[in-house]
């Protein structure tokens, strides 16, 4: 791993906040089915929008951890949780509310969307997390501040973790 400017504790502290990234996500998606969105990136995407909170209902029109509409999932192909069916009153809340299904969500719609927003000629995390927030046709708009912060600090002290840059 490179050595960056943080001393011991800032290190120990970073170590720690980037394992609890990756654990919330791995912990949550193993065993889903493969989309575009690796699972550390789903982390950083979630932190980002509500620090990963499995707990957030719906609040205005928004649910879940990934803060998901009624039209994403629906453009996600209206994914359900077990013995649910997409057009039963309630589904997209019990989806996007429940970690393994609001996941399939994002991957359905970055299979959907995925694209190259920044023009950098690759379809990476940075692109998902842009759609994820600016939707699939708004994706090269600029970020709100607080989400990008976070977005970035995440994939930062994932990627010292991981001992790559
Ligand atoms: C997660 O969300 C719930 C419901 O809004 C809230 O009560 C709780 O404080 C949040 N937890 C964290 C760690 O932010």
């Amino acid at each position: 791993m490179k050595r960056m400017m943080a001393g011991g504790w800032s290190r120990v502290l970073l170590a720690v906040v980037a394992t609890a990234v990756a654990c919330a996500f791995f912990g949550v998606t193993v065993g889903q089915d493969q989309g575009p969105v690796s699972e550390i990136c789903l982390g950083c995407i979630c932190e980002a929008v509500s620090n990963c909170n499995r707990s957030l209902g719906c609040n205005g029109d928004v649910c879940g951890l990934f803060r998901i509409t009624w039209a994403y999932w629906a453009d996600a192909g209206k994914p359900v949780i077990a013995q649910d069916n997409p057009d039963a009153e309630g589904a997209y809340a019990r989806c996007v509310t429940e970690p393994f299904c609001a996941a399939s969500t994002v991957q359905g719609y970055m299979r959907k969307f995925g694209k190259d927003c920044n023009g950098d000629g690759v379809v990476n995390c940075f692109d998902y997390a842009a759609i994820h927030r600016l939707g699939g046709y708004g994706c090269s708009g600029a970020l709100e501040y607080n989400y990008q912060n976070k977005f970035m600090n995440c994939q930062r002290q994932v990627q010292e973790l991981a001992g790559r840059k």
